[in-house]
């Protein structure tokens, strides 16, 4: 009998690094303990990591007076592949920096995600880490909706394509090596960007696509959270 030997799936080792030392100043709160359905948005983002077998570990990035805060409450909910929650930086790009250099060595794929969209999905993790083992650099987008035009000084200068025209959102994945390099260069550069794709795109690297979905919002004003709330409300988690 012909047994034909069963081909190992392997995927290689995959960080994921939570951003979550923002100030939260358009919110005018915390953004990152207000409860959604009974669980604060920082716990939710670590649950949506831990329970992606796509993920290996977690690292979560905070202002230093949250560390003891984030680690109990991922001790609590059970968040098993935390490997470390450390300070971050003055801004985003030194935040995802001080993750990335808490990563494991061994590790080959790095997801950085913002702790302030809880609402992320399996699926979009999936992708996005599948793509970024394929092509080096992925991130979820959606398309945007309404015309978009360039404008200064109240005076229009052009319309914008619509249809090449994408939100970006997170996580975005990346080979580790690329990422390394990208975000030790613009903190060198003292660059303050607003994602990681930025990073990765000044070293000329290509960065692909995913769906993401409208529902990965981000919290980033009071509204923000009846949007939440109505979506959580859908899935039946209020
Ligand atoms: N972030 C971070 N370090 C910073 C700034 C932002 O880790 N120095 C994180 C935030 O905690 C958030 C994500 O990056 O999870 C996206 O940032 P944003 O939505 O702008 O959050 P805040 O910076 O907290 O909000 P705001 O800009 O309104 O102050
Ligand atoms: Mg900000």
């Amino acid at each position: 009998m012909h047994i034909k030997a069963k081909k190992l799936q392997t995927r290689p080792y995959c960080s994921a690094v939570i951003v979550a030392a923002g100030s939260s100043s358009r919110m005018g709160e915390d953004k990152l303990l207000i409860e959604l359905g009974g669980r604060t948005v920082i716990e939710r983002t670590m649950l949506a990591f831990q329970s992606s077998e796509y993920i290996d570990e977690i690292v979560v990035v905070t202002r230093g007076e949250k560390i003891p805060v984030f680690a109990g409450i991922a001790r609590d909910a059970g968040v098993s592949k935390l490997k470390s929650v450390v300070t971050g930086g003055a801004d985003r790009t030194s935040s995802s920096w001080a993750g990335v250099r808490e990563c494991s060595e061994n590790a080959g794929l790095i997801a950085i995600h913002d702790a302030a969209r809880p609402l992320v999905t399996g699926e979009i993790i999936a992708r996005a880490v599948t793509a970024a083992q394929q092509r080096g650099a992925a991130a979820p987008a959606i398309n945007v909706k309404d015309t978009v035009r360039q404008a200064r000084g109240g005076r229009v200068l052009r319309t914008l394509e619509r249809d090449e025209l994408f939100l970006m959102q997170t996580p975005q994945v990346f080979r580790s090596d690329l990422i390394r390099a990208a975000l030790s260069e613009a903190v060198k550069l003292q660059l303050s960007l607003t994602d990681d794709c930025a990073a990765v795109m000044l070293l000329d690297a290509e960065v692909f696509l995913v769906e993401g979905s409208e529902e990965n919002l981000k919290l980033t004003t009071p509204s923000d959270i009846y949007a939440a709330e109505s979506i959580l409300d859908r899935r039946g988690e209020l």
